[in-house]
């Protein structure tokens, strides 16, 4: 059986994240959710809390692990065995991004190849930042993020 890495940031991580997993579990034998200690960003919660939500969201799924990764996506890929990268695509205007980078990782290793999933339209629109700045405003975030991820934006962003 396949294993795959769903590389990102998960700041924090939400329903649209949680439906690209739920189809690449189906699909492969494991998948490692693959939390980036991401230098070009400055995340809202550490890599701890990140991972502590991810796994919290994810108990249902037995062949789902979480880690975190610094460095090169392909370099975590090939060090814990996998032969596939899971990328979503949410839109087209994801798509050049997305092309660079999978033929980037690709041509730094070929034996890894990226696989797509679109996760479903209500998700299409939604990102970890949108859901952030409709807490920060005092907004309803309902309907994109489990109740766990909603309650600790809640704390964090309001302590503020
Ligand atoms: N549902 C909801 N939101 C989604 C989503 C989905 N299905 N798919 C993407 N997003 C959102 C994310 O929440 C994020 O939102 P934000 O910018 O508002 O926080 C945004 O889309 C970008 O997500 P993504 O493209 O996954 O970026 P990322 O920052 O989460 O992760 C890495 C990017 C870490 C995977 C990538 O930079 C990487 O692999 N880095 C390691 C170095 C490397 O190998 N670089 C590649 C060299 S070619």
């Amino acid at each position: 059986m396949k294993l795959a890495i769903y590389p990102g940031t998960f700041d924090p991580v939400t329903n649209g994240h949680l439906d690209i997993l739920e189809r690449a579990a189906s699909v492969f034998g494991t998948v490692y959710v693959a939390v980036a200690k991401n230098i070009h960003k400055n995340p809202l919660f550490t890599i701890d809390e990140r991972i502590k939500l991810i796994k919290e969201c994810t108990s249902q799924y037995p062949n789902v692990k979480i880690d975190q990764f610094e460095g090169l996506a392909v370099d975590y890929a090939h060090k814990v065995g996998a032969s596939v990268i899971i990328r979503g695509l949410r839109a087209i205007s994801d798509f050049d991004y997305e092309f660079q980078m999978a033929l980037m990782n690709r041509h730094m290793n070929d034996s890894i190849d990226t696989v797509f999933f679109m996760p479903h339209e209500d998700y299409t629109y939604l990102s970890s930042s949108t859901v952030r700045e409709i807490v920060r405003f005092g907004g309803n975030i309902n309907a994109f993020v489990p109740e766990i991820v909603k309650n600790e934006l809640i704390k964090k962003l309001r302590s503020k």
